[in-house]
């Protein structure tokens, strides 16, 4: 799960895609594609929407997207165009940027893309929260 700090979004989107799986089979993990907030715990607000709903973040450190993310990972899930084209960039190859997909294009809400809730109120991460879920669980019913 990528976005652009790794402490709003794919943090998010990291705890509700492992609560839907058996973690002694899917590793599922979350980086940013910038560095701004490295080693940082997610956003308090997502810490609390994800409580809100049975899902502990609280313990995930940020980290920066690396091209190891390619080999590490069988699927990349990016929240907006931006992400998309940001880790694409790194890509070395086709099979690379085949793994790459926009999380909501699991699913059809009529929309694409996981609007950045950072400078917004608390209403943004219970939408963005809403979003996320959707999507994963149309992941987990596909790959489980
Ligand atoms: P995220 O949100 O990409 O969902 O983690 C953001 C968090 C921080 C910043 C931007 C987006 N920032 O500019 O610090």
């Amino acid at each position: 799960m990528v976005c652009l700090g790794n402490i709003c979004r794919s943090p998010l989107a990291e705890g509700v895609l492992q609560s839907k799986f058996d973690p002694e089979k899917v590793f599922v993990d979350s980086a940013g594609t910038a560095g701004y907030h490295v080693g940082n715990p997610p956003d308090k607000r997502s810490i609390a929407v994800a409580s809100k709903y049975g899902i502990n973040i609280q313990n995930q450190k940020c980290r920066r997207f690396s091209r190891e993310d390619f080999i590490k990972f069988d699927h990349i899930y990016v929240m907006d165009r931006s992400n998309y084209s940001d880790v694409a960039s790194l890509a070395n190859n086709k099979t690379e940027v085949s793994k790459i997909k926009l999380l909501l294009s699991e699913v059809e809400l009529g929309f694409l893309e996981v609007p950045d809730p950072y400078y917004g109120g608390n209403d943004g991460f219970e939408n963005v929260y809403q979003m996320i879920d959707t999507a994963c669980e149309a992941i987990a019913k596909k790959l489980n």
